[in-house]
């Protein structure tokens, strides 16, 4: 019989080989469309996730603080941009399959794990288009320093569903929405036109991720009869460290589903 999407999930997590991680989500992603709709769905199942995804000896990862900065005005700024891009997207390859095999206990529509199943897929992508940027300029992923502490989110809301859809999905990608324009712009401006392409399939891709968030956030409230907005204020408060920082992308979180007194009585709180 067919591997569960759990058993998938932590089949991902378990690989370390970047690129072979990326392959394994692709793959895993189409069998269950594929499953889908030959009306003959995988299973959800059990797996128990690892605390921490198996990652490749390199990159070598560091604290934030340690990560050398290099100007965006140079070649190397942005390979070294276009790097840290891509460890934040095997990262979020990583952080999809985990929600999918450790809150594989709560009984949720099969319309939640198309969700989820697509974006990993998407990340899986993403990966993959940056890679592809970083093999134009000769280097590779694993070739800089990264951040250490990216799993530090997931760690934090292991042991709750609505706290981890509340700071991964609704703050840290919707944070991608509000800093990748720039990305685009300072790609563009120096005529790098494979990296604008990448960015600009990234950016349209994560409106969706933050949208999927958002709908299952609020479809979780609404079976606790909690409310959304105060729920959503309380586990940010509790799992994330500092305020939120504006400037806001407002269109495009309002594309995703997040209306602006949802992010910005959080930002205030830095006053
Ligand atoms: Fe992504
Ligand atoms: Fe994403």
């Amino acid at each position: 019989m067919s591997p569960s999407l759990a058993r998938r999930a932590v089949e991902v997590l378990s690989t370390a080989d970047a690129a072979e991680k990326a392959r394994l989500s692709r793959a895993h992603a189409a069998d269950w469309f594929a499953a889908r709709a030959a009306g003959t769905p995988l299973p959800v199942g059990r797996a128990e996730p690892p605390l921490r995804p198996a990652r490749p000896d390199r990159p070598e990862l560091l604290d934030p603080r340690e990560v050398p900065k290099r100007r965006p005005g140079s070649v190397e700024g942005r390979t070294a941009l276009l790097h840290a891009v891509a460890h934040i997207e095997l990262n979020a390859v990583d952080l999809h399959w985990d929600v999918i095999a450790r809150f594989a206990h709560v009984p949720m529509p099969a319309g939640f794990y198309d969700d989820w199943v697509k974006a990993a897929d998407e990340e899986a992508k993403h990966f993959g288009l940056l890679s592809d940027c970083l093999a134009a300029r000769g280097s590779h992923y694993g070739a800089l320093p990264a951040h250490a502490g990216m799993w530090r989110a997931a760690e934090d809301t292991a042991g709750d569903f609505m706290g981890r859809l509340a700071v991964v999905p609704m703050v840290l990608e919707a944070r991608g929405l509000d800093v990748t324009p720039d990305m685009i712009a300072l790609f563009r401006k120096h005529g790098e036109t494979d990296a604008v392409a990448a960015l600009e399939t990234i950016y349209a891709e994560e409106v969706g991720h933050v949208a999927y968030g958002a709908k299952w956030f609020h479809f979780l409230c609404g079976r606790e009869d909690r409310d959304p907005k105060e729920t959503f204020h309380a586990l940010v408060r509790r799992y994330f460290k500092g305020a939120l920082k504006p400037p806001f992308n407002e269109e495009k979180r309002a594309e995703a589903g997040l209306p602006p007194d949802f992010y910005w009585p959080l930002a205030a709180d830095a006053g």
